[in-house]
């Protein structure tokens, strides 16, 4: 029997394709233990000689741990469907593929912008501590009172998978639905009732923006000043993409000028987010720890299809799901 694979997993993951794994003789793997990722200094260690690499999107996989692994390195599978912590045009240039994990966590997603978009708009993460905290004495005409989500305006910016199971679900609640995605997508949109039109267009129109587009180098803090400027004071801002989209000092700025009403937040530029942030203080804004992904049923079939783009990459097959398509000989 040849050697087994050697593999760096960087942290225990849910789901049966793992324990499989675990129990397969043509693995060896080296599993980073509890809940926090390695290091950079582990992660450089633990890397050097691996075939392939488990990573997550607190993992930075860079030219550095690339080049830590060494030549024999064949795969990097991340389980998550945002590539934006590995430096995917560096595994490229080395002829090592990168696996993702899309598709299974588009409906799960989807449900919690619905859970931010609600939970804003009808106050529920403040009007739940306003009950624990005892304030609840009596019933008034206006307590707690929010802003109706049915019959408004939905604005969604990045029209992808996720953005088109946000969109469906507004239909249940009678609204409008704007979209924006940097290549029209016009079938898309007409599939589920939406109207697409420009991004500024759709700034100033829409009462809840919803940001649900990959973080690149053209998408990092395009929701800045000047688009907080266009929303309007009662609009709200969701995302459950990634933080680094939206410019969170703006962002600070236009809840304290009154510029927009609130905001619904799954990511924040920097995660975890500071107690020091001026977010936490703020009764109009829900930040959650980014569990968009987070039902137990995706996350195992997350972590199933990263083991399958594992396997994949290590026999030299094309990965099941891959953000690139080199394959190292
Ligand atoms: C989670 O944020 C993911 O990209 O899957």
């Amino acid at each position: 029997m040849s050697a087994p694979y050697r593999v760096f997993v960087t942290r225990e993951l849910p789901g049966n394709g793992f324990a499989a794994l675990r129990d397969d003789p043509d693995f060896a793997l080296d599993v980073w233990p509890g809940d926090f990722p390695p290091s950079r200094e582990n992660l450089l260690k633990h890397v050097a000689g691996v075939d392939g690499l488990v990573c997550l999107i607190t993992d930075t996989i860079d030219a550095a741990v690339l080049d830590a692994a060494g030549e024999q390195l064949k795969v990097v599978s991340q389980m998550a469907v945002g590539v934006d912590n590995v430096d995917v045009a560096a595994c490229a240039a080395r002829g090592i593929p990168v696996g993702n994990t899309p598709g299974v966590l588009t409906e799960t997603t989807a449900d919690m912008a619905w859970a931010l978009i609600l939970s804003s708009a009808r106050r529920v993460v403040e009007a739940a501590e306003y009950v624990k905290d005892g304030e609840w004495k009596t019933w008034t005409p206006t307590q707690m009172a929010g802003i109706d989500v049915h019959g408004s305006t939905l604005g969604i910016i990045g029209f992808g998978a996720i953005g088109q199971a946000i969109a469906r679900r507004a239909q249940g609640f009678g609204m409008r639905v704007l979209c924006w995605n940097r290549t029209p997508r016009p079938d898309q949109a007409a599939a589920v009732g939406a109207e697409q039109c420009g991004f500024e267009d759709l700034l100033s129109r829409s009462d809840f923006v919803c940001v649900s587009i990959a973080l690149t180098d053209d998408t990092r803090k395009l929701i800045n000043a000047e688009a907080f400027r266009l929303m309007h004071p009662g609009a709200i801002l969701v995302n459950t993409a990634r933080g680094p989209i939206v410019d969170e000092d703006a962002l600070v700025t236009a809840l304290q000028q009154g510029q927009i009403r609130g905001a619904g937040l799954d990511v924040t530029a920097i995660e975890p987010l500071s107690m020091d942030s001026p977010l936490l203080t703020m009764d109009n804004v829900v930040v959650l720890p980014h569990i968009g992904s987070a039902s137990m049923a995706t996350r195992g079939k997350m972590a199933d299809i990263a083991v399958a783009n594992l396997r994949a990459g290590l026999t030299g097959q094309p990965l099941p799901h891959s953000v690139s398509w080199s394959v190292r000989g």
